[in-house]
């Protein structure tokens, strides 16, 4: 694997589209962004040196039918590191990983795609280590230091998230079987909770997430309907 490391990058997302390793993986990390993106236009806070910024660019042979599966291996990759560090996360679909009614990590994964398979695929991952002050502009954000209250070093947390996301891309089982698992780290679950579709408050619980990564939502009168990223809101 080619390891870059960069001090001061627009985004390591950008880096890693414009950089060309051929068939080898590559892991991008940098000490800060200028403009790190989020999904759906958002952008990506992080202090200098303070949090994991990475970009991995790996080539999964998925097909494109399936093509979530690479989201929820990067979930669970996540999750399991958390886990090593005794911090026990969720996924809050599709790309949040949550600690309590906070987030910790955003995953911002962008795809080529082939005929049948998924060529490339780079895999942003912002995951909040040593920060402790926010900007009040973010709703809800946590750091590994606001929950064990001890600082880590940024350099072997980098190490220890790439082992966990090549180990779940390694041993990937076949996509119910991740599924499977995925479901069972889900945020709200099977769990009756209040959303926001067009502008109205939605009760209902979310019952599955299909191969193209839609979530389903079955409302408290048995209704079943399909949202898409932005189209519902968590409240
Ligand atoms: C989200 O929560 O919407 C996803 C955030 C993803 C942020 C990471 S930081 C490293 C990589 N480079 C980027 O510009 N974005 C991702």
């Amino acid at each position: 694997m080619k390891i870059i490391e960069l001090d001061t990058v627009d985004s390591t997302n950008n880096y890693a589209k414009s950089f060309f390793c051929g068939k080898e993986e590559c892991l991008i990390s940098a000490n800060i962004q200028t403009a790190g993106r989020g999904n759906a236009n958002n952008s990506w806070h992080s202090e200098y040196k303070k949090n994991i910024l990475v970009s991995f660019v790996l080539f999964p042979e998925i097909e494109i039918k399936k093509f979530f599966q690479i989201s929820i291996l990067v979930s669970l990759a996540v999750v399991d590191y958390l886990k090593s560090k005794n911090i026990f996360a969720m996924i809050k679909w599709p790309n949040d990983i949550y600690v309590g009614d906070k987030k910790i990590a955003g995953l911002l994964i962008e795809n080529t795609l082939g005929d049948t398979f998924v060529t490339k695929s780079i895999i942003g991952i912002g995951l909040n280590v040593n920060q402790s002050v926010f900007p009040a502009s973010l709703p809800n954000p946590i750091s590994i230091k606001k929950i064990i209250d001890k600082e880590s070093n940024l350099s072997d947390e980098v190490f220890s998230l790439t082992e966990f996301i090549f180990k779940k891309f390694k041993e990937k089982s076949s996509y119910d079987e991740d599924k499977k698992l995925y479901l069972e780290k889900l945020y709200r679950f099977q769990c009756f909770s209040h959303f926001i579709v067009d502008g109205d408050n939605i009760f209902g619980k979310i019952i599955d997430v299909d191969d193209f990564g839609f979530l389903i939502l079955e409302s408290e009168k048995g209704e079943i309907r399909k949202f898409a990223h932005k189209e519902i809101k968590f409240i």
